[in-house]
Order: structure tokens, then sequence, then C-alpha cells
């Protein structure tokens, strides 16, 4: 955890158009106390008996982030303005890495031949840069056709494009879409090894890799409390919490919905370096929609680690409730980005016999409203 000066205020040009970050009028040590009050008071009002401590993790408080989604629009590059449609063009960003403010910068330069589009740039562990174009399909043609803005684009980075994150692979005389490409853009970690994770630059991943050795390392203190442990995992993607829990646990069932993560978590485990080797086979991945239903016995499992989307666990939980107390898992371990939907299904654990015992904010989006909860619940 990094110490930093509660007065700090962090600069930035946009504050009063940009629609990026909410709190830079306010001292990173009011965030802290902000944030912490406000994920209590929504743990009352969920009827939530929470721990006398909300621990804060911070890795600094701002240029944390390693990938940006921002918008082109009229040949402005940027984020949507403050209630409006507008993107403000930003030349400079107080959430950026130094790594990516870098590439950031040098993408600016970048003259595009048509008006609008979505773009995600990431810096991967090793400094390798990366570009994913989510343009319109007659756009896509043109920039292929273009030919100029791709070569120099490939010189600099790995480029992905489309919602397909089809590879511009050059030819000789024009330029063909490949299928999509599995790299290591991200890094988790197994003990104090880190383990690089391969992804498409589309795929989701946490926005920080500082801020994410915080989350590997709280996620494998808590699972090593329970060694030996057969994990149920909701929403492994790819492997950002697999990895790290794999290191104590007896096995773990990855259930994901999205067919791309899990090509990048079977690559991973494939790639696993030769002394990792034998966590590989602890692992089993699942494949489907866990939110509608899932067929498995909870009472097979020693512990659930959950990390859902925005909407929650909904139908995750169902087979909880056909249990009897002592056959429900021992351990549940809950990370999300929405406090919101994690309060409510908290309170469905509540009622199942769950009581939350440990509870910490990741500081991951610092001088934005937005945390990550990570939060330890055990069967009473
Ligand atoms: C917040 S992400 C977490 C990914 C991963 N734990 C990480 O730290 O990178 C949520 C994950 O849940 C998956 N997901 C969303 N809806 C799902 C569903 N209905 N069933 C299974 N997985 C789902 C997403 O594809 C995504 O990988």
């Amino acid at each position: 955890m990094i110490a930093t000066d509660p007065q700090t205020l962090i600069p930035c040009p946009y504050e009063k158009t940009c629609s990026g970050c909410q709190l830079l009028d306010i001292p990173y040590g009011y965030q802290i106390k902000k944030k912490t009050s406000e994920l209590s008071q929504l743990l009352k009002e969920h009827g939530i008996h929470t721990p006398s401590q909300i621990d804060f993790m911070s890795a600094g408080a701002a240029y944390l982030r390693d990938r940006l989604d921002f918008s082109l629009q009229e040949g402005r590059l940027g984020l949507y303005g403050k209630n409006s449609r507008e993107i403000v063009d930003i030349e400079v960003c107080a959430q950026l890495s130094p790594e990516l403010q870098k590439w950031y910068t040098e993408f600016r330069k970048i003259k595009w031949p048509f008006t609008k589009g979505s773009i995600r740039l990431r810096v991967g562990p090793d400094g390798k840069r990366g570009a994913w174009l989510d343009f319109a399909n007659i756009d896509i043609k043109a920039l292929l056709d273009e030919q100029l803005i791709l070569k120099s684009l490939l010189e600099h980075a790995f480029v992905e494009i489309g919602q397909r994150r089809k590879v511009p692979v050059w030819t000789g005389n024009e330029f063909k879409l490949k299928d999509p490409e599995l790299n290591t853009w991200f890094t988790t970690w197994i003990q104090e090894v880190p383990v690089p994770l391969y992804c498409h630059i589309a795929s989701f991943t946490q926005p920080s890799l500082k801020a994410n050795t915080l989350i590997a390392d709280k996620i494998s203190t808590w699972v090593g409390q329970f060694p030996d442990a057969r994990i149920i995992e909701f929403g492994s993607g790819i492997g950002n919490l697999t990895i790290p829990a794999l290191a104590t646990a007896k096995t773990v069932l990855a259930c994901e919905i999205d067919a791309l993560s899990l090509e990048g978590l079977e690559k991973t485990v494939l790639m696993l370096p030769s002394n990792l080797k034998d966590h590989a086979a602890k692992l089993t991945i699942y494949r489907g929609d866990f939110q509608k239903k899932i067929l498995q016995d909870f009472s097979q499992f020693d512990g659930v680690l959950a990390n859902p989307p925005r909407s929650g666990l909904m139908g995750f939980l169902n087979p909880l409730e056909s249990l009897q107390p002592q056959q429900r898992p021992p351990f549940f371990i809950y990370m999300s980005c929405f406090p919101e939907s994690m309060a409510k299904d908290m309170q469905r654990l509540q009622s199942y016999g769950y009581e939350l015992t440990e509870i910490a904010i990741v500081d991951q989006f610092p001088q934005t409203n937005h945390y990550e909860v990570l939060s330890l619940l055990q069967r009473k």
C-alpha cells in the first residue's frame, strides 16, 4: 500500500469540463474517508453486519491506469464532457500511468480520415503497446484501404480491429484481417511470482497493474486461510483471481460466460513456468451463463470466489438456498466494483447464514466515485 499525503490534490486542466473524474476538487485523504463511509452506509442500509473496520488499500492517488477507453469525435480524442454528448479533447489525463500517457500522446498524432469511433489503448506488463480500434465496418474498410495509418500504427503497437478483435496483417500489397491473437496484456500473482495473463487488448482486465498487485495479494491471503479448499469461482475471466487462488486451493472450478477470456486462461495455465505447472491440474473450466442457472452441487465445495459484473450474482446463488446450513461452503470471497449489487447479494448470503468477517476497499479508481470492494464472508 502506498502512503499518500491526505492533502494531495491532483492537478487536471479538464477538471471543469471532462466527466471522467468526479473528485478532483477533494484532497485524497477525504476521498478515502468519503468512499469508506459511503460503503459503510450502504451496508448498513442493507442490514449487513459489518466488521468494525473497513480496510482501505491504495496504490496511489492518481496515474494508475494501464488501459484507457476513449472516443474519437470530429477530430477530438478524449472522454465525454460533463452532462454532454460532446467529446472533450484531452491531451493529458491524471488517470494514466506514465507509460500509457506516453503511448496516448504518440497515438494522438494520427489524423483519422473519419469522424467517430471507440478506441482502447493498453500498455502491457513488459511495456508492449496495444490499440483496439472499434470502428464501424465502413470505416474499418477505409482504414485498410488507406494503408498508411495502419502501417505507421503497426510500427509502434499491436493492433486489434472491431468487435471480433481481428488482427491486421500486411501481405505485401494489402492488409488482411486474421483471427484474434492472445498476448500477455496483464499480470497476476501466484504467491510472490508474477504470472503473465494471456488475453486480447479488448478483453476485460482490471484497469491497473499496480492496483492489481493489492488485489492478488488479498485474494491469496484469504484463500490461503483455507488450505486445500475446493473452490467454485464465478466470473473467472482470464484468470486474474483464479491463478492466485490455485496456489493453496485443492481445486478451482472456474465458471465464466466469455469463451475468448477462457481461451486466454487456458493458454496462461499451459504456459505456467515449470515450477508452477502442478497448479494447472487443479483447474477445471466451466462455460455458461451462470447468472441464469448453475447445475453444480455447492455442498461439494469449501469456498466460493465471486467477481461478477455490475448486475451481481443473481441465479448463481440459487443452489445455496436448498442446502442445509452445514452443507453450504464455509467461506465466500466476493469482489465487486459495483457495491450496490454486492450489498444485495450479501443480504441473501446473510440470510443463508454467512457473516461478513473482513472487508477492504481497493482504490483502483482514485479521483472518481468508483472503487473496488473485496470481502470475506464465513458460514457461522
Ligand atoms: C468483473 S469481471 C471479472 C473478471 C476477473 N475476475 C478479473 O479479475 O479480471 C466479471 C466476469 O464475469 C463474467 N460474466 C458476466 N456475466 C456472466 C454470466 N452470466 N455467467 C458467467 N460469467 C459471467 C464476465 O465475462 C467477466 O469475465
